[in-house]
């Protein structure tokens, strides 16, 4: 039984759900005139996505690091493709938050190492092939990385969920919000799409379970929103507008002030959020079916950065 649900598909199918080839693409921000309110009137929607830019980068380049490591294990040629242009992809998210970091946050006075200090310990240290640095049995180091993998798959849902979601937005540009923060988010939202099935694909390829999904997700959902709302809380502690508040993802304020601000289409709601991720538990799962790469890839043909990068 457990079998038939671990693999729903035909054993001579490819193990690769993607279709074509995945394309890394160089981007460029010119982050010289992008207001730190990047969505004009709405502070707290403004600061709580622009956490993205602190969360991203240290766990994008440990999904690098651990996918180079499991490369050697696929055995499907289109499967390997995959997983290292998916790779080159995720470097260069990595690499353009960090540069939203220095050249953006930081250039308007926003304090954000004591922040990505502990995002950078939680994926090099607490989930490193040595967790907190005591060597794994041999025994273990497969389940260790395949449970880390599922991890990745879990989170690429969610991913594939924002991308989704910074693509429809309209109300942003109702708004008049930033057209660099804009892009950042609707390029990396794209790429999400575009590989949204590698990281599924790669961990039922090295076997990953059907149960185990259960639990993955049920690790990976609340710390991602417990990341999030503690470093939009960090960012929002800079802000003079925010002090009497006291923002801290361990009181209430900041929980409730999210789904109000929500309403206003500003944000994706945490209900509406953990309502995304049910069908990452169903049997049948099939992240292909979770967006359209022909809507990714005409984001992905128009950005901006792309175009500058490119000349
Ligand atoms: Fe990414
Ligand atoms: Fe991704």
């Amino acid at each position: 039984m457990l079998a038939f649900l671990r693999k729903s598909r035909n054993d001579d199918a490819s193990a690769s759900r993607t279709e074509g080839a995945l394309v890394p693409r160089k981007v460029a921000f010119d982050w010289s005139d992008t207001p730190l309110e990047w969505i004009p009137g709405r502070p707290f929607a403004s600061h709580f996505i622009n956490e993205i830019n602190l969360l991203l980068p240290a766990g994008e380049f440990w999904f690098c690091r651990l996918y180079n490591q499991a490369l050697p294990l696929v055995t499907d040629e289109k499967l390997r493709a995959d997983v290292q242009n998916f790779i080159r992809q995720e470097a260069m998210h990595a690499r353009a938050h960090g540069g939203a970091i220095a050249e953006y946050l930081n250039a308007h006075g926003i304090e954000t190492e004591s922040n990505t200090r502990q995002e950078d310990w939680l994926f090099e240290a607490l989930l490193a092939d040595r967790p907190l640095g005591f060597p794994l049995p041999k025994a273990l180091q497969r389940r260790w990385l395949l449970f880390r993998l599922g991890l990745i798959a879990a989170i690429e849902h969610m991913t594939c969920v924002l991308g989704k979601y910074a693509l429809h937005n309209t109300v942003w540009d109702e708004a008049g919000a930033d057209p660099t923060l804009l892009d950042l988010l609707r390029w990396h939202g794209a790429e999400e799409i575009e590989h949204r099935s590698v990281a599924f694909d790669l961990y039922c390829h090295l076997g990953g379970g059907y149960v185990s999904r259960y639990y993955l997700a049920s690790i990976a959902m609340p710390v991602i929103f417990g990341l999030w709302a503690h470093g939009a809380a960090h960012i929002m502690r800079q802000d003079p507008r925010f002090a009497d508040m006291k923002p801290s993802a361990f009181r209430p304020w900041i929980w409730l002030e999210w789904q109000r601000q929500s309403r206003t289409g500003h944000l994706p709601s945490l209900p509406w959020l953990i309502r995304q991720e049910l069908p990452f538990f169903r049997p049948d799962y099939d992240p292909v079916q979770e967006a359209s790469t022909e809507e990714a890839l005409a984001y992905l043909d128009g950005s901006p950065a792309a175009a500058r990068a490119a000349a």
